[in-house]
């Protein structure tokens, strides 16, 4: 049976791409939603940019849902010196034909899940959890029926990104993470130290620039000025693709090796 996806995401430059390598493979998995959470920018801005990123990708068969726009017990905090204010610096923004469906992304998520056998769905969250953590709290029982969770977020040895040691989508919402973490579902987790190893160096970059259609030459755009901010911080040769490491597992799993771990949460 066709492995069956929910993505939850903050678009934000990384969460584009990661989107643009999920949404032409049809053939191996069926996308049930994309869900967007308020993280990077705010939550209309987030909503916008995927319904862009899924019409840029003719797939205007896929429904966007609205999340939350905030997290559970603090204010949000955003992402605009990174990513841009409108979240996608590289790329023209432009208002999407697609319009976000009517239901909240909670109910959606609880809905998909619940109307399903347990096993079939996966979901990968690259942002703030905001929006699974509700959902879980919302209706307890999703968490049998969940197969999988594929994550961006946190860090082990590598220290994090917005604070000593927390990563951006944690520290957007530590609450929620501690509510996804202790929900005993599978979790697979891409931190910090395996997304700074994950570099689109300038080589590759070239390689994509050299792609004469529209996804790539939105992806070269993106990643040059998305490598720029991590170059000045890190001294990287190029970009680290924190999200899409989501996706490369879900197509490619051989491409990482795994230890099971506990997880604590520092919310300083
Ligand atoms: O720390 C990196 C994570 O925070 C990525 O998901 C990026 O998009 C931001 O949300
Ligand atoms: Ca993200």
């Amino acid at each position: 049976m066709k492995r069956k996806l929910i993505i939850d995401c903050d678009p934000g430059q990384d969460d584009c791409i990661n989107l643009f390598m999920a949404l032409p493979h049809t053939d191996l998995y069926d996308i049930l939603g994309i869900t967007v959470v308020a993280g990077n920018v705010s939550l209309e801005k987030v909503s916008r940019n995927a319904r862009m990123i899924c019409e840029m990708s003719n797939r205007f068969d896929i429904p966007v849902y609205e999340g939350c726009d905030s997290p559970f017990d603090v204010p949000l905090v955003t992402a605009e010196e990174v990513h841009s204010d409108e979240g996608l610096e590289g790329i023209e923004v432009f208002e999407p034909e697609i319009k976000a469906q009517d239901k909240h992304a909670v109910d959606f998520i609880i809905d998909t899940l619940m109307a399903a056998e347990s096993g079939e769905i996966t979901l990968i969250p690259t942002g703030p959890l905001t929006n699974i953590a509700s959902a879980i709290e919302k209706e307890p029982l999703i968490i049998d029926k969940i197969s999988e969770i594929v994550m961006m977020g946190g860090a082990l040895r590598e220290g994090g990104n917005v604070t000593p040691s927390a990563e951006f989508n944690i520290f957007v919402d530590p609450k929620a993470a501690q509510i996804v973490f202790s929900s005993k579902c599978k979790i697979t987790v891409f931190g910090l130290d395996v997304t700074h190893q994950v570099l689109s160096s300038f080589e590759v970059l070239e390689r994509i620039g050299t792609i004469e259609n529209k996804v790539a030459q939105s992806a070269y755009n993106l990643l040059t000025c998305y490598g720029r901010y991590d170059a000045e911080k890190y001294g990287n040769d190029g970009a680290p693709l924190h999200d899409p490491c989501t996706m490369a597992y879900i197509l490619k799993p051989d491409l990482f090796e795994f230890n099971t771990r506990n997880i604590s949460l520092f919310s300083s």
